[in-house]
């Protein structure tokens, strides 16, 4: 009897989870994990490759592990407002329209995402959200949308983004419909203060790639730049809520001059301090590199840890950053990241991270128990590589 009481509790909080509006409660419990199009595709989006991807998303097994968001960024609504002032998916491109395509992204077990910005225009220059917030949350909800991004471009007059974001998410809110919310102002340093009080998650700042379509190079350094931005903003993160230092660019499809090692670091620093995993590349020619690290089922358990915490910096000197977070086991995961040129043997310092004098060492890239090891632990780490651990006190 007790077992079914605990079942149907832990059911409950299952379905509260999913249910709640973003605005009241976390629609995800843990940091959201999906696909964005703006990195692969920039604007030329249509309907044949969202439904691809939904198809690789699937295939190549990345839906299985979590990735359940499809989300389509700015350029999919046509240039004007129907006459009514409704938005609508553009017809060349999206001949079956929007709800076609929401309907095909649920029937592979997905959710879908939508964009939009609180300005006249979009960043691209489509119709934005600006004095149609209402019907466009309407329209969104009618179509089965599940998640909105909303931008600050675009001509708004007097208003403050805030001010707009906060129309938006009400005009979400009175649809009845649960629909994350994502606010997107890239110039500002400062939407964690108020995010949750409106959104699931907020950017923490710029463009990982800026000007997309002509950046020469993709670097390591175009990541870490923004994982610079979600620091001192720890105690905003959890319950359901999120820094954002944009998406991943494992994989990135342009110019992509980063080592195999350089994207683990990505997908390892951003599982670290709990940040949403969005992928950036196309899914549909994803390469076999990109899966070892996408599909990392140990990496995105410590993302998706159920405490929420976001982790921190805890030592950075000119060689080296040791990051840490607490896991909801009494574990920590931990980060050890060489910032040179060059392969070091780097040391970490029990001391230094506040664990046990005395701790059981498993690296979850080598998928591997390293043993039991006192005050200290040292490892050979890859130029700008990482090597990533997870630290038990033995019993
Ligand atoms: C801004 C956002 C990007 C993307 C583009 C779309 O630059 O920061 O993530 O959504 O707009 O135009």
């Amino acid at each position: 009897m007790k077992k079914l009481q605990k079942a149907l509790a832990l059911v409950c909080v299952g379905l509260m989870s999913i249910t709640a509006n973003a605005q009241d409660k976390p629609i995800t419990t843990t940091p959201p994990m999906g696909w964005m199009s703006w990195f692969p595709f920039i604007d030329k989006i249509n309907e044949k490759v969202i439904m691809e991807t939904a198809d690789a998303m699937v295939k190549s097994g990345l839906r299985d592990v979590g990735y359940k968001l499809l989300q389509l960024d700015d350029g999919w609504m046509a240039a004007k407002r129907d006459k009514e002032g409704r938005q609508y998916a553009d017809s060349s491109r999206f001949p079956h329209g929007m709800k076609y395509l929401a309907d095909y992204v649920h029937s592979r077990g997905l959710k879908i995402g939508i964009y939009s910005s609180n300005g006249m225009q979009t960043c691209a220059g489509y119709p934005g959200g600006y004095n149609h917030e209402e019907l466009d949350a309407k329209t969104y909800a009618a179509w089965g949308i599940d998640y909105l991004k909303y931008d600050a471009c675009g001509e708004k007059e007097k208003h403050t983004d805030r001010e707009l974001h906060t129309r938006m998410s009400n005009a979400l809110k009175a649809t009845g419909r649960p629909i994350m919310f994502e606010i997107c102002i890239f110039s500002s340093g400062t939407t964690h203060l108020w995010g949750a009080q409106i959104a699931d998650m907020w950017r923490t700042g710029g463009d990982i790639v800026k000007f997309i379509d002509r950046t020469p190079e993709v670097t390591y350094k175009n990541w870490y730049g923004n994982l610079n931005q979600v620091v001192g903003k720890e105690a905003y993160a959890g319950n359901g809520h999120w820094n954002d230092p944009d998406n991943l660019i494992v994989d990135y499809p342009r110019n992509n001059k980063q080592t195999f090692e350089e994207e683990k670091a990505q997908f390892s620093l951003w599982s670290i301090v709990a940040a949403p995993l969005v992928l950036g590349n196309d899914v549909r020619n994803i390469s076999a590199d990109a899966k070892t690290i996408l599909l990392n089922k140990e990496v995105i358990a410590i993302d998706q840890d159920k405490a929420g915490k976001q982790g921190t910096r805890a030592v950075a000197d000119d060689q080296k950053e040791i990051w840490v977070k607490p896991l909801s086991d009494g574990s920590k995961a931990v980060v050890l990241f060489n910032k040179q040129d060059k392969a070091a043997q780097l040391n970490i310092n029990f001391g230094d991270i506040s664990t046990p004098k005395k701790v059981k060492v498993r690296d979850l890239w080598e998928h591997a128990n390293k043993g039991i090891f006192t005050d200290t632990y040292s490892a050979q780490v890859a130029p700008h590589g990482v090597v990533m651990l997870k630290l038990t006190e033995p019993k």
